[in-house]
């Protein structure tokens, strides 16, 4: 069933489990995911980076969400990652979106929360569609990670000024394929979470240790993304599948259980498992 991301995310709340978040792109990973989902009885969102809705990518791959929502059996909400603009935002509300990210962490504070609550205000007229903003920039695995983590007494200040209900942190992770595993910030996680209030959302899930996703989870993470190795269980299949399979569906059949296989490893970390009503 079609959620929003305030429910899942306050059951998660609820529950002490992170809900895990994939990246979507077309019906072959929506159908890996949901069979991952379904499978577990796991909740699952499944999201679309914004630049699909630079074009009409982003149309199809939310009609495909919304109709694996409409025939799950498990909650399924459908969110826009890293909305960069106003457009972004409008586009995925208007393809059916039922959580919204609005990404200004490049900014400074006060530019990134301005332009965080225009967007929690549009979102809120559109609907009362929940928001996730991002306070401390997470990266790519291109750059140094550092230690610029999120401070917990400028998230607080951050949620209170934006009314964002849930916000991605800066905690020692990137987005791409790390050239060493990741070691977290766990207690600043902690710190946050204590501070803001709301629930947090760790991007740049693939490739960090399984135990580093089991102690931020305890720490008050509620929402994990993954993207890049998602991408990479799909692709690899692809290209190493037989051309002599000529039908598509067949073609893809053993890509759909590789989105699947590897969406089962994280729903088991992250103890979604079993949380679907
Ligand atoms: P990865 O591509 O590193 O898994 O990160 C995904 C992400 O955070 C999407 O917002």
């Amino acid at each position: 069933m079609l959620v929003t991301l305030r429910e899942i995310l306050c059951d998660a709340e609820k529950g002490g489990y992170a809900v895990p978040a994939f990246n979507v792109y077309n019906m072959e990973t929506v159908m890996g995911v949901l069979h991952a989902a379904e499978a577990t009885r796991s909740p699952v969102i499944m999201q679309i980076y914004s630049r699909l809705f630079d074009g009409e990518n982003g149309k199809f791959a939310g009609a495909n969400i919304l109709a694996a929502a409409k025939y799950a059996t498990v909650p399924v909400a459908f969110h826009l990652d890293h909305g960069a603009t106003e457009a972004q935002v409008v586009g995925a509300l208007e393809a059916g979106a039922t959580g919204i990210m609005i990404d200004a962490s490049k900014l400074e504070f006060d530019d990134n929360a301005a332009l965080t609550k225009k967007v929690v205000a549009l979102c809120k007229q559109a609907g009362n569609i929940a928001v996730e903003g991002e306070l401390g920039h997470v990266g790519t695995t291109k750059e140094e990670i550092g230690d610029n983590y999120t401070e917990p007494d400028a998230a607080r200040r951050f949620v209170e000024e934006t009314g964002v209900e849930a916000l991605a942190v800066a905690v020692g992770t990137a987005h791409g394929r790390y050239k060493k595993a990741p070691k977290l910030a766990i207690e600043r996680i902690r710190e946050i979470k204590e501070a803001a209030g709301v629930p947090l959302v760790l991007h740049g899930g693939s490739g960090v240790p399984d135990e580093e996703i089991r102690a931020a989870v305890k720490a008050g993470i509620r929402k994990m993304n993954f993207s890049t190795d998602l991408c990479y269980s799909f692709l690899d299949t692809v290209f190493a599948t037989s051309r002599e399979w000529v039908g598509i569906d067949l073609f893809m059949r053993d890509a759909v259980k590789a989105v699947e296989t590897f969406a089962l490893s994280k729903i088991a970390v992250l103890g979604s498992a079993g949380q679907a009503k």
